[in-house]
C-alpha cells in the first residue's frame, strides 16, 4: 500500500506511543523460562514482538491476553518443547539473535529463519560466541539464516567482549549464560542497550570506561510482573514532527527515558528543539516522562560518531529528516552498522533525502549532507522498513507538497497505529 501524506498544518494534541519493542521481546522471552506466570502491561502487539510470541508457542509456552495485559506461562530454564517445524522469526532481528541464546542451551534440535529481509542479515556476531560457548549451530555459507541448532549439553561460561557495539549480541551470550558451567561475562567498550541486564536483574560493573555484564549459570529467572514503557524510538517520530510542522505542540505520555536511549532527545535539543521532560517518574525499574514539543528553527551543525552510535542507531534515520529541515550540517560517522539493519539503513536513508534535493555523500560507516536548498515533496520508498516508512512519512508533513511512501504498511512491524496516530495529531 503507498500511503500519500499532505504538507501539514500545525500538529496539535496529546498521543501514548506504544510499548517499546525491546522490553516487549525479551518480557515474552524471560518470562517463558521464568518458572510460573509472567504479567506484562503495555506489551507492543506489533508484528515484531508478536514473532517472538509465536516461536515460544511453538515451544508449548502458553499465553493469554486479558485487556491490556499479556500473560506467559513459564515453564522454567528447561521447560522448552521441540517444535513440531521450523521457528519464524518474521522480520525481526531481535527475535532471532536474542533466542539463539536460549535454543543453545536445549536438549532438542531446532532450526529458525525469517523473512527475506531477515535472512540477508548477519548472524555470524552470534554464532561466533554461542560456538565458543560448546553450542552446536550452523547457518548458511553467508553466516546467515536458517540456522540449525541442536543439542550440546552444558554449555561453557565465557568472558566475551563485544567487537560490535551490539545489545542483540549482549543479549544472546547473557541467555545462553543462563545454560552454562559458571559464570558468563560480557564486556562493551560502548554502552548498548540495557534492558536483558536491567530486567534480569544481572550484576553490572563499570570500569575504565567498559561496562561488564554478568550472569552465572543455571540461574533461575524469576516469575513476576514487567511494565513496558512508552518506546522511545517509536516517541522519536512524532518528537521530530513536532520540531519541525511550524505551530506545532504535542504532548507525548510514558515515553520510556531509559539513558541507553535517548541520546536522540540530546542531538534533537543540541540543534535547539524545544523538549520538555515533565512527570518524570521510575515505573517497573524504567525511568519514564512525558514529553512536550514544541516546533523550533533547528540549526547548529551536527556531527554524530563514537559512544553515542549504538544509543540512537535506530533513530538515525530520523534525526537525519530533522537536519534536512535544519539550518546546519549534518554528518554520521562510526554507523556501518546501519547497513545491517531492516534494510540498509544509510543508502535507504540516503535515496530518499536526495529525492528531497538534497545532497548527500554515504560512505561505507555513515554519511553527510554536502549543500542543502528548498526541500521537495516527492515519492519515498519505504524499502519495507518501518523505520524509514515512518522517518519520512513525518518528512512528508514539512514539504511543500503531496508526498507518497511506498509500502506504508511496513510500520506495523513495531507502530501498527503509526498513520492514524499521525492523523490524530492534524485534526
Ligand atoms: C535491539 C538492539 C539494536 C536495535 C534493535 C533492537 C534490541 O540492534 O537496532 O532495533 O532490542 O536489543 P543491535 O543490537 O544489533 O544494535
Amino acid at each position: 500500500m503507498d500511503r500519500t501524506i499532505h504538507p501539514s498544518s500545525a500538529l496539535k494534541g496529546e498521543i501514548t506511543v506504544p510499548g517499546d519493542k525491546s522490553i516487549s521481546h525479551r518480557s515474552v522471552m524471560f518470562g517463558a523460562i521464568a518458572d510460573g506466570t509472567t504479567e506484562i502491561t503495555g506489551f507492543l502487539a506489533a508484528a515484531d514482538p508478536l514473532s517472538t510470541l509465536s516461536c515460544f508457542n511453538a515451544m508449548g509456552i502458553t499465553h493469554r491476553f486479558e485487556g491490556d495485559k499479556l500473560y506467559i506461562n513459564g515453564k522454567g530454564l528447561h521447560g522448552l518443547q521441540k517444535p513440531s517445524a521450523q521457528l519464524d522469526a518474521g522480520n525481526s532481528g531481535t527475535t532471532i539473535r536474542l533466542i539463539c541464546g536460549i535454543l543453545a542451551g536445549q536438549h532438542f534440535p531446532v532450526s529458525i529463519s525469517g523473512d527475506q529481509y531477515l535472512v540477508k542479515r548477519p548472524m555470524k556476531r552470534i554464532i561466533d560466541p554461542l560456538r565458543r560457548m560448546g553450542a552446536d549451530i550452523t547457518a548458511t555459507e553467508a553466516m546467515t539464516a536458517p540456522l540449525s541448532i541442536r543439542p550440546a549439553g552444558t554449555l561453557t561460561a565465557i568472558d566475551y567482549e563485544l567487537p560490535v557495539a551490539s545489545a542483540q549480541v549482549k543479549s544472546a551470550v547473557l541467555l545462553a549464560g543462563l545454560y552454562a558451567n559458571g559464570t558468563t561475562r560480557v564486556i562493551e567498550s560502548e554502552q548498548s542497550r540495557d534492558h536483558t541486564e536491567r530486567m534480569l536483574g544481572l550484576p553490572v560493573e563499570r570500569s575504565n570506561g567498559r561496562t561488564i555484564v554478568s550472569v552465572k549459570g543455571g540461574q533461575g529467572v524469576s516469575a513476576g510482573h514487567y511494565a513496558v514503557p512508552g518506546d522511545p524510538s517509536s516517541a522519536a517520530f512524532f518528537v521530530v514532527a513536532g520540531l519541525i510542522v511550524p505551530g506545532s505542540e504535542i504532548l507525548i505520555r510514558n515515553v520510556g527515558m531509559n539513558p541507553s536511549r535517548i541520546g536522540f532527545l540530546s542531538v534533537l535539543k543540541r540543534m535547539g528543539g524545544s523538549i520538555e521532560y515533565l512527570n518524570e517518574r521510575t515505573v517497573g525499574g524504567e525511568p519514564l516522562a512525558d514529553l512536550l514539543v514544541r516546533s523550533s528553527q533547528l540549526s547548529g551543525d551536527i556531527i554524530l560518531e563514537g559512544e553515542i552510535i549504538p544509543n540512537i542507531i535506530d533513530e538515525i534515520p530520523v534525526l537525519s529528516v530533522a537536519a534536512a529541515f535544519s539550518a546546519g550540517s549534518f554528518h554520521v560517522k562510526g554507523a556501518q552498522d546501519l547497513r545491517n539493519k531492516e534494510t540498509d539503513r544509510i543508502e535507504a536513508v540516503c535515496a530518499n533525502l536526495r529525492t528531497t534535493g538534497l545532497t548527500v555523500e554515504s560512505f561505507k560507516d555513515g554519511f553527510a549532507f554536502v549543500s542543502k536548498n528548498s526541500l521537495f515533496h516527492g515519492s519515498f520508498d519505504s524499502f519495507d522498513d518501518h523505520r524509514i516508512a515512518m522517518a519520512f512519512g513525518v518528512a512528508s508533513l514539512a514539504l511543500n507538497g503531496p508526498s507518497t511512501i511506498r509500502h506504508a504498511e511496513c510500520v506495523s512491524i513495531s507502530y501498527p497505529a503509526f498513520w492514524e496516530t499521525m492523523q490524530s495529531l492534524q485534526r
